[in-house]
């Protein structure tokens, strides 16, 4: 990127976010708006200006976005994360252990993004329970246009690739979290649970969750996890907050310092993804350190 587009993007969203907020719209808005914001359940607002809950867990320039199975409202789900590269899942087991992985496509799709979407699949298989219990998250591995094939597919958890060949090309490669509002059953395959190697590896491979850290209940959905042709199907009802699953959408901070905004040799500090400081030299001054005194 030169200097010029790097600049232009910078200034685009600084004219979208205004540097300030008045209403925080995700968990990247709250970090922005301080760096020292503490992990935890925060409310947030959807475009229609209706308020839900979100757990965000902060990292340096970087976080996760958990979303509240309790929402009970339209979640602007591209307002929650800036990468389809991986996502973040937590598990919370039948004895009450959290943990965590997290899950991309496996190397062969390397630079192939996740579909990330709620209450939809836009090229992606349909989950069997996308009426039942609704609304829903979805993650998608491949889409359709490359699942519908007999070849080699799976999901990639804690760096290391859990694949399968698909036997007769059907094309479902997705983890969907349900908030089943109505806390009803699922419909089809049975009671859902195949527990086969393959399709459990994200949890024994996951890493466990220090318990200060856990997530409350309402962030563990009911899940469904679809490979294949031949990779398995899985069901989860959280039980008694226990069995659930949660989706951490990704986001990064823009860092206004990749822009190089500071001259003559003066060093870029940001303090939010729209703000930054120079250090200037001996002998300059200014915001850019532009001015020679
Ligand atoms: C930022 O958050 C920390 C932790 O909650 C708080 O102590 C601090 O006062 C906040 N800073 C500002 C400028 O609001
Ligand atoms: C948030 O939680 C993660 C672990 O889940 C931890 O690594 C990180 O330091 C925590 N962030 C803050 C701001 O406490
Ligand atoms: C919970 O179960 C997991 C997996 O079965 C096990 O590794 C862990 O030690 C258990 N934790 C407790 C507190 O019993
Ligand atoms: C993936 O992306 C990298 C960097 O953009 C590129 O060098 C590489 O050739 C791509 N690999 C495939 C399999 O498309």
């Amino acid at each position: 990127m030169t200097n010029l587009q790097c600049l232009l993007i910078f200034l685009l969203l600084l004219n979208f976010s205004g540097g300030t907020y008045s209403v925080f719209r995700s968990c990247k808005d709250i970090y922005s708006s301080n760096h020292s914001s503490p992990n935890g359940t925060y409310t947030v607002h959807n475009k229609e200006n209706k308020p839900f809950k979100v757990y965000c867990e902060f990292h340096d320039k970087f976080g996760y976005t958990y979303i509240s199975r309790h929402a009970g409202v339209e979640v602007n789900i591209d307002d929650l994360f800036t990468s389809k590269k991986h996502v973040k899942v937590r598990h919370v087991l039948q004895n009450g252990t959290q943990i965590e992985t997290i899950l991309e496509n496996i190397r062969l799709y390397k630079n192939l993004s996740l579909g990330i979407f709620y209450n939809r699949h836009i090229g992606y298989a349909l989950p069997i329970n996308y009426a039942n219990l609704a609304p829903y998250l979805y993650v998608g591995f491949l889409p359709i246009s490359k699942a519908s094939y007999t070849n080699i597919q799976g999901y990639r958890a804690a760096n290391t690739d859990f694949i399968f060949q698909n036997c007769d090309s059907n094309p479902n490669s997705y983890f969907v979290f349900y908030f089943n509002p109505q806390q009803k059953a699922n419909l089809g395959y049975g009671s859902g649970f195949i527990p086969s190697g393959f399709m459990t590896s994200w949890v024994t491979y996951g890493t466990a969750i220090p318990t200060g850290d856990y997530m409350p209940p309402e962030f563990y959905f009911d899940y469904e996890i679809h490979m294949g042709g031949c990779g398995g199907y899985v069901f989860r009802h959280q039980q008694d907050n226990q069995d659930g699953a949660a989706l951490g959408l990704r986001f990064d901070e823009y860092d206004p310092c990749v822009c190089s905004p500071c001259q003559n040799g003066g060093s870029c500090r940001s303090t939010s993804d729209t703000q930054f400081f120079c250090d200037c030299v001996a002998g300059y001054a200014g915001d850019t350190c532009g001015k020679h005194i």
